[in-house]
């Protein structure tokens, strides 16, 4: 990385904002549901802990829309915060003006203040260099372990990177970024990536890109209805777009000049209706990729897909995947992927994973713990699967001693 790291910075007694990505999820209750996100900083605290910093953490929490909304408040955060680091983390009012800036000034080396939610004000999502200057204004310098908010140009991204003396990557965030080159960029060979899901025009642009870089790319979810319609094939009740269709010819023919195999679903679990809430009443049965009737959803992989996929995967050196089989919140369509998370642990290779339906997979199977790496961004990590550059990252100081 040609970015300033944590290591690099002097961190005694310096006020350090860190802008974390806690965006975590909530039940009706206001419970955290899963508190990956938070536990994932925790190296990056401890560091600034044990070097005396004062920290001030900054994150924000849904889409309030620049209004203080109180159900996204970090409330419930800086709790699970304390519990996690067993020590004080006080919440602020707010995360700018007069009585944050007291706070701040007031701190001691080793104190943490999570500021109150970044999105509260409008400032943050349009890169205001007003609220950007304000947040430049409590610290010395910067730490930047949001990985999953890297895709965004907010001012506590960019805008006010240029507004502190040296910004830096956490450890959080440098922890991704090594994965990601170790599974895309200097890879152990074979590389198989594994794409699912159902937003199509979004995931077309992860194969486009990583058919340049793979040896086998394995395609279930909605995904595949694209490359099926292609020879031929019928794809049931699905809609396959246009543009789709010419990145599908384009990406076919970069795979055979290079080699790249691609393996489509052979079987499909299909209904006459996709709705978790009809199950009792709706019809399934599983047929062959050939015989998917025109008025039904293909809504999950069967199991002579899930055998020539855990084939596909036996050599692999490593493993990335991104997105469900098929529409595994609904129990009925969730086999292929499960099936899948099982294939994809047992194998002997690294193995990366990343987007938030494909590792709530992995935690409701109990397996989490079994893969190299889950990557806590979504739409973050999605843009780096399309090879794009993430404006978080290109913001961060230069490392000039970086080779
Ligand atoms: C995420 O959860 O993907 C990030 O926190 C970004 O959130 P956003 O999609 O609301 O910008």
């Amino acid at each position: 990385m040609n970015k300033l790291f944590i290591k690099d910075l002097d961190l005694k007694s310096k006020k350090v904002f860190v802008r974390v990505d806690y965006n975590v999820p909530f039940d009706d209750q206001g419970n955290i549901t899963d508190d990956a996100r938070i536990r994932a900083t925790l190296p990056t605290i401890n560091y600034l802990l044990d070097e005396g910093a004062r920290i001030i953490l900054a994150s924000h929490l849904g889409r309030p829309g620049g209004k203080v909304l109180s159900e996204f408040s970090l409330k419930p955060v800086a709790r699970r915060l304390n519990r996690l680091l067993n020590k004080e983390v006080k919440l602020a009012a707010d995360c700018i003006g007069p009585e944050v800036k007291k706070q701040v000034d007031a701190m001691q080396p080793e104190d943490v203040l999570l500021l109150e939610n970044l999105r509260f004000h409008k400032g943050e999502q349009e890169n205001d260099p007003e609220f950007a200057k304000e947040l430049a204004s409590l610290c010395d310098v910067m730490v930047q372990d949001a990985f999953g908010n890297c895709h965004r140009t907010h001012a506590s991204m960019v805008g006010m990177n240029g507004m502190v003396s040296q910004s830096a990557a956490g450890f959080l965030l440098k922890r991704e970024i090594d994965y990601f080159e170790k599974a895309v960029n200097v890879p152990s060979r074979p590389v198989v990536a594994v794409v699912g899901g159902a937003k199509v025009i979004d995931k077309i642009k992860i194969i486009e890109n990583l058919v340049k870089k793979v040896d086998k790319i394995i395609i279930g979810g909605a995904m595949a209805f694209p490359f099926l319609a292609v020879h031929g094939y019928g794809v049931g009740k699905a809609t396959v777009d246009e543009n789709v269709t010419a990145k599908v010819l384009m990406i076919n023919k970069l795979a055979k000049e290079r080699g790249v195999k691609i393996y489509l679903p052979v079987d499909f679990v299909i209904a006459d209706k996709f709705s978790g809430k009809a199950d009792v009443t709706m019809e399934t049965k599983l047929v062959t990729f050939q015989e998917i009737p025109d008025n039904w959803f293909a809504l999950d992989i069967g199991p002579a897909s899930t055998k020539l996929f855990t084939e596909a995967m036996q050599n692999a050196k490593t493993i990335i995947w991104n997105g469900p089989m098929g529409a595994f919140e609904i129990d009925a369509f969730s086999r292929g992927t499960y099936a899948m998370v099982e294939s994809v642990v047992s194998a002997y290779a690294l193995t990366i994973v990343g987007g938030g339906d494909t590792d709530l997979a992995f935690h409701r199977m109990g397996e989490s713990y079994k893969v190299s790496f889950i990557s806590t961004g979504g739409g973050a990590f999605l843009e780096l699967l399309e090879g794009k550059e993430l404006p978080g990252i290109a913001a961060l100081t230069d490392n000039p001693g970086a080779e």
